[in-house]
C-alpha cells in the first residue's frame, strides 16, 4: 500500500499510475452513478478523495458505508487543480476490508474534546488527535535527538523504588500483600518481610536519584520514563501518570543547567515546527490562534531571569489580582507563575533560587542559608514545565539537610556514596513530558495529550 504521506510528497512519482491504499472512511457521498469517499490513512495529516463509479460491481455495497470503514482502493491517482486537494483517486476496485457499524461516533461534525474523552480508544482518528499524538511521538523523538547528538546516555531508572524523590509523600505503594488479610507483626504493625520486597515500595515520583548515581559514572545522562504521583489535584496540568525526561550533568552548575534547559526547549519547538508544519498549522487555526507566533518568538529571545524573591516583590505588588497572595516562602501557584511569564515577561522564564523549605532536600544550599540553588521554568499558558536544581555535592551539608527533614540515611547510603567517592558540582532537571506537549500544541487539558490519561478518579481502558 501506498501512504498518502507519501503521495503528498512524492506526487509527481504517483500521477496518473495506478496505485493502492488503505484507509478509514470520513466521508461518503454518493448519488446514482458514482460516489466519493474521503478516506484518511493514519500517516498524513490530509485525506484523500476517492470517485467511485456504478461500472464497480460492489458500488451498491459501497453506497451503503458508513463513516469508520476501513477500505482498500485500487486506482489512479489524477491531478485535481481547480480542488481543494490536489489530486484524487479514480477507483478501479474498492474493497471493503471492514464494515463500520451506523451508530459510530466520531460523525462528521466537531464533537468537543469533553466528548472524545468518554472514548479514548476512538479518539485518535480524529484531526485533533491525529495531530496531538503525532506531535507527541515527533517531541520525544526530537528530545531523545537532542541529548544523543551531544552524547548524553540514556538510562533507564527503575519505576518500582524504595525511595521518595521529592519528598512530597505522594505515592502509589506497591504490594503483593492481600490489602483484605494485611500481614502485621507482634507489634501491629506491617509486616513487610511476608512482602515481595520485604520492604515498602512504590511506584517512582523521579528517577533524578538513580540518574545521578549514573551522572557521576557517565557525566552527562538523561532520564526518559514513566513517573507516578498520587497528587490529589484535579487540574488540567496533573496527571497521576506521566512521563519525565530528566538530564543529570556532572560538572555543571545551575547556570549551564538553564542553558541546557533552555537549548532544549529552542530544539523541539524547532523540530516540530519543521517536522510536522501541517499539525502546527492546525494547531494555530483551530485550538490556540496565536501558538505559532508565539512559539516563533520564542526561538527568537532569550529567556527571562529572575530571582525567587524578585519575583515576589513583582507578585505581591499585584496581589489583588490573586486568589491565593503571595509573600515570600509561600509556594508559587500556577496563577502566579502565570502571571509573571505572561503578563511580566510575555515569554518562558526561569526563576530561580526558592526557599529551601519549599524545595526538595537534595538541593545545594545558597549562601544566604535560606535559599537553594534551585530553577523553575516557566511558561506562557501553563506555568510550570520544567523543575531543577544544582544538587548539593557535600557529603556533611546533605546529610545534615536529611537529619533535618528525617530522612533516613541508611536507606539513602547509595546517594550520599556519590558524595563520599568523587563528588562533583552537578546539576540536572525533569521536563514534564506532557506539559511540553501542551506547550508545543496550544492543548489546554493534561487529558488530552496523554493517549490514556490517568487522574483522580479516572483510570479507564
Ligand atoms: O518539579 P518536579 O517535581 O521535579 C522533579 O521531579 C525533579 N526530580 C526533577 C529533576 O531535577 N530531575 O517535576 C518536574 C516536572 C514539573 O516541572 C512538571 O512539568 C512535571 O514534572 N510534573 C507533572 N506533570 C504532570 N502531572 C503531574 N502530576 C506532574 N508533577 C510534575
Ligand atoms: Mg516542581
Amino acid at each position: 500500500l501506498i501512504t498518502v504521506r507519501e503521495l503528498y510528497k512524492n506526487r509527481e512519482a504517483y500521477l496518473d499510475k495506478e496505485i493502492t491504499v488503505g484507509g478509514w472512511v470520513r466521508s461518503i457521498r454518493d448519488s446514482k452513478s458514482f460516489g466519493f469517499l474521503v478516506l484518511h490513512d493514519g500517516t498524513f495529516f490530509e485525506t484523500l478523495q476517492v470517485v467511485y463509479h456504478d461500472t464497480m460491481e460492489n458500488f451498491a455495497q459501497i453506497g451503503k458505508l458508513n463513516v469508520g470503514a476501513a477500505v482498500i482502493v485500487k486506482g489512479t491517482l489524477v491531478a485535481t487543480p481547480q480542488a481543494k486537494q490536489p489530486f484524487e483517486i479514480q477507483a478501479a476496485e474498492v474493497t471493503v476490508e471492514g464494515a463500520s457499524a451506523p451508530d459510530y461516533p466520531l460523525q462528521k461534525k466537531r464533537h468537543t474534546l469533553e466528548y472524545l474523552r468518554t472514548m479514548t480508544h476512538l479518539r485518535p482518528r480524529t484531526n485533533t488527535f491525529q495531530a496531538v499524538f503525532r506531535v507527541r511521538s515527533l517531541t520525544a523523538y526530537a528530545i531523545h535527538k537532542f541529548f544523543q547528538e551531544q552524547g548524553f546516555v540514556y538510562v533507564h531508572t527503575p519505576l518500582i523504588t524504595g525511595s521518595d524523590c521529592e519528598g512530597a509523600g505522594e505515592m502509589f505503594q506497591v504490594t503483593t500483600m492481600d490489602l483484605n488479610n494485611i500481614p502485621k507483626t507482634e507489634d501491629g504493625k506491617v509486616d513487610y518481610s511476608k512482602d515481595f520486597f520485604c520492604k515498602p515500595t512504590n511506584l517512582t515520583v523521579s528517577g533524578q536519584l538513580n540518574g545521578e548515581t549514573y551522572a557521576q559514572a557517565f557525566r552527562n545522562i538523561y532520564t526518559f520514563g514513566p513517573t507516578f504521583r498520587a497528587e490529589n489535584s484535579n487540574t488540567t496540568r496533573h496527571a497521576a501518570e506521566f512521563w519525565m525526561i530528566e538530564p543529570e550533568m556532572a560538572f555543571a552548575d545551575l547556570d549551564d543547567n538553564m542553558e541546557m534547559a533552555e537549548a532544549m526547549l529552542k530544539y523541539v519547538i524547532r523540530y516540530v515546527l519543521e517536522n510536522a508544519p501541517e499539525e502546527m498549522n492546525f494547531f494555530n487555526s483551530f485550538v490556540d490562534k496565536g501558538l505559532l507566533d508565539r512559539l516563533n518568538h520564542v526561538l527568537n529571545s532569550e529567556f527571562g531571569h529572575v530571582t525567587y524573591t524578585e519575583a515576589v516583590k513583582i507578585l505581591e505588588e499585584n496581589n489583588d489580582k490573586f486568589d491565593y497572595k503571595v509573600s515570600w516562602g509561600c509556594d508559587l501557584q500556577t496563577e502566579h507563575e502565570r502571571y509573571l511569564t505572561e503578563q511580566v515577561f510575555k515569554r518562558p522564564v526561569f526563576v530561580t533560587d526558592y526557599p529551601k523549605e519549599i524545595k526538595a532536600f537534595y538541593m545545594k544550599a545558597n549562601e544566604d542559608g535560606k535559599t537553594v540553588a534551585a530553577m523553575d521554568c516557566l511558561v506562557p499558558g501553563i506555568g510550570e514545565i520544567i523543575g531543577g536544581s544544582q544538587r548539593e555535592d557535600d557529603y556533611d551539608k546533605l546529610a545534615a539537610r536529611m537529619d533535618e527533614l528525617g530522612l533516613d540515611k541508611e536507606q539513602y547510603g547509595f546517594y550520599l556514596d556519590l558524595r563520599k567517592y568523587g563528588s562533583t558540582h552537578h546539576s540536572g532537571f525533569g521536563l514534564g513530558f506532557e506539559r511540553c506537549v501542551m506547550y508545543l500544541t496550544g492543548m489546554g487539558n493534561i487529558r488530552d495529550v496523554i493517549p490514556f490519561p490517568r487522574t483522580v478518579k479516572n483510570c479507564d481502558l
